[in-house]
């Protein structure tokens, strides 16, 4: 992976990042609006199939799940319907490092390299003038990278949630999986809600009010645990691992992985000086990274968010 795309670039890319969604301290850069949740993560037998990994291969695990809005901007509203929602869900298997899986209601990325990604959000940095979204720009940018078609398709037209629980969540990228036998296979995650997905209409969404995900959530959760599936596609022959803007055909095998139940809100992190991140390249034994060079530049980008918004380099235990 080259260097190219490290520290510097990300504080670039980060710069470019908060020139849309103006700065707000002490924030994430982007989903800066979340709520967090406690959890516990069951495998299934068919998990510890695929992968050795202590959260697939052992009993059931404690976890955090954070739903959040995309936006750089704490108080936006929830109604907005150009968004994706995420799903971070860190895994506290007993006797190694965390591990974490970022996930997201796009079906697929914007870019396939962090150059492209860097233009990307320039292409949507306000008219100082006008203070709006110069859609020339953007346009210009998705007839230069049409394998941005997809992504941007999905986020005009999506409607919002009916609820965070009520939506599914891909990693985008491929990971490798090995087993006891040191059998390596790629695949990729999905979260999906045990009642299935449901959205709502975008007038629907906005008379809920700014913050209805994030007091449906409490809601929901007051009356009873919520279930999320995880399973993981694995890739045919020909499918790429290292692309996150190309989905793979449905018929892919997918294996179900276990369950993961929200149990309720959770007000044990991000208390005084607790620095909570989730970064999709923080795996343990038994899982391995694909060589897509977005997810390698997501930690880079990601630790200079972090670095900004609490001043810690890096955050170790307990993380
Ligand atoms: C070049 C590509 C990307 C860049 C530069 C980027 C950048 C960022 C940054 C700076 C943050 C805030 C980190 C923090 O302060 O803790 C963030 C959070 C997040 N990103 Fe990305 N991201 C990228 C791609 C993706 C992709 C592909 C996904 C989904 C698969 C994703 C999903 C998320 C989610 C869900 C969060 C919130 C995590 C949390 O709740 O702490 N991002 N991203």
């Amino acid at each position: 992976m080259t260097d190219v795309h490290g520290e510097e670039f990300a504080r670039e890319v980060v710069d470019a990042m908060r020139e849309i969604g103006a700065i707000h301290p002490g924030h994430r850069g982007v989903h800066a609006k979340g709520t967090l949740c406690g959890a516990e993560f069951t495998p299934t037998p068919d998990a510890a199939m695929l992968s050795g990994a202590a959260h697939f291969a052992g009993p059931p695990v404690r976890a955090h799940v954070r739903f959040s809005n995309g936006a750089g901007d704490p108080e936006a509203p929830d109604y907005e319907p150009r968004e994706g929602r995420g799903m971070a869900v860190k895994f506290y298997p007993p006797d190694n490092p965390t591990t974490d899986i970022v996930a997201i209601t796009l079906p697929v990325f914007f870019v396939r390299d962090p150059d492209a990604f860097l233009e990307f959000v320039r292409a949507r940095v306000p008219d100082p003038a006008t203070g709006e979204v110069d859609m020339a720009k953007v346009g210009a940018f998705l007839g230069a990278h049409p394998e941005a078609l997809a992504a941007a398709t999905h986020v005009m037209t999506a409607e919002p949630p009916e609820s965070y629980l009520t939506m599914a969540y891909n990693s985008l990228h491929a990971f490798g999986f090995t087993d006891g036998a040191g059998t390596l296979r790629f695949g990729r995650y999905r979260f999906d809600p045990e009642g299935g997905e449901r959205t709502i209409p975008a007038d629907e969404a906005a008379s809920r009010g700014a913050h209805y995900l994030r007091e449906d959530l409490a809601a929901r959760l007051a009356e009873g645990p919520a279930r999320f599936t995880l399973s993981v596609q694995l890739a045919g022959e020909d499918d790429p691992i290292d692309d996150p803007t190309v989905a793979w055909p449905d018929s892919r095998e997918r294996v179900e992985m276990g369950t993961l139940e929200i149990t309720g809100l959770a007000f044990d992190r991000e208390q005084g000086d607790d620095v909570l991140v989730f970064d999709p390249t923080r795996v343990i034994d038994g899982i391995e990274l694909s060589d897509d060079a977005i997810l390698h530049f997501r930690s880079h980008a990601y630790a200079e968010s972090v670095k900004r918004r609490s001043g810690v380099s890096r955050p170790t235990a307990p993380y």
